[in-house]
């Protein structure tokens, strides 16, 4: 079964936050003065979080991505994701961390059937780590993308860009681009906490590229569909690759494939529409034919496309540790 939506995109990845906790307080995520907490009981438990995934996989999801927040906080995450990875119709299991935690479980999540990784890190100096994430050492990302990488897991690096913090260290990752298996992804700052001035922040992916080719020679990589929205590149004779991911200069929307379920158990087809659909009194029916009703009427409403722009930001009604990016 594949899920088409009024715009003839294939829905077929869906991007499931496990958690809204997270170990770190990113300025670009949470506001300083933090966020309030979800209880507990407002967090579906692993038993519904499984039965929303059979459901999507029984519908045309083929490739799922477990966020958070911090989705490895969450206490029970390697065996939900070991029986994640048992659904048959899923092709691929992937999961976003910001790394602090994971030297300990890298073998664990390696063992459930994780494939891959994404790592968020944003810049390479520790001072500037603890002034982004507030809290929380670089030592122990660093650590954590090795251990990962010694187990076998392929790592793919998050970079948010933001001018007059980490735009000066872009060669600094380009530079870890030349050993072979090293992706890293430069993402476009989106305004999500909408502190004054946040324009001077946003560096947009052509000014990026433009950094990056006054000292060197690129090339296009043909992404193919397992890079999503960004845009591929490699270094002339490099043996690993970068990207770009442009939601505010160069919107992808035309190719997207994703759907997103919050902790809480809403569901949305757009990171900003306001159009959410809560799922709870569908898992509260025994029969599954209610969530999978709910969830294809969600995509019957995907949207165009968003209206965020590198100056204008219209009502952003999500923040990142609620809906995982
Ligand atoms: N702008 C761009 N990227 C963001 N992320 C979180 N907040 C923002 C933002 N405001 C990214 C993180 C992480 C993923 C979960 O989302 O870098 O890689
Ligand atoms: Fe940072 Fe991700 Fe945690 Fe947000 S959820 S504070 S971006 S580590």
């Amino acid at each position: 079964m594949s899920l088409i939506d009024t715009f003839g995109r294939k829905i077929n990845y869906l991007r499931l936050s496990i958690t809204d906790r997270c170990n770190l307080r990113c300025s670009y995520c949470m506001p300083s003065d933090g966020v309030a907490k979800q209880t507990h009981s407002d967090i579906l438990r692993f038993e519904e979080l499984y039965r929303i995934a059979k459901v999507a996989t029984e519908l045309g999801i083929e490739k799922i991505r477990i966020t958070g927040g911090e989705p490895l906080v969450r206490k029970g995450v390697i065996d939900f994701l070991t029986r994640l990875s048992e659904l048959p119709k899923l092709k691929e299991l992937v999961l976003t961390t910001n790394g602090i935690l994971l030297s300990e479980m890298a073998e664990n999540l390696h063992a459930a059937g994780v494939k891959r990784l994404n790592v968020s890190l944003d810049t390479f100096d520790g001072e500037i780590f603890t002034r982004i994430t507030r809290r929380g050492k670089l030592s122990e990302v660093l650590n954590g993308i090795q251990a990962a990488r010694d187990i076998g897991l392929a790592v793919k690096i998050n970079t948010v860009v933001m001018r007059g913090v980490n735009d000066g260290e872009i060669l600094d990752f380009i530079a870890k681009t030349m050993e072979p298996s090293v992706s890293v992804r430069f993402i476009e700052y989106m305004p999500v906490i909408k502190e004054a001035g946040w324009q001077s922040l946003v560096m947009t992916g052509q000014e990026i590229l433009e950094q990056i080719c006054q000292t060197h020679q690129i090339e296009t990589v043909d992404s193919g569909r397992r890079c999503g929205p960004a845009k591929m590149y490699r270094v002339k004779g490099a043996g690993g690759t970068f990207g770009l991911i442009t939601p505010l200069s160069g919107h992808f929307c035309a190719q997207c494939n994703r759907i997103r379920i919050s902790a809480d158990g809403h569901a949305s087809s757009c990171l900003f529409s306001d159009d959410r659909i809560n799922l709870r009194p569908a898992l509260s029916h025994e029969a599954d034919s209610f969530l999978m009703d709910e969830l294809r009427q969600m995509i019957g409403t995907k949207p165009a496309q968003h209206h965020l722009s590198t100056t204008h930001a219209p009502h952003v009604p999500f923040s990142m540790s609620n809906i995982g990016g």
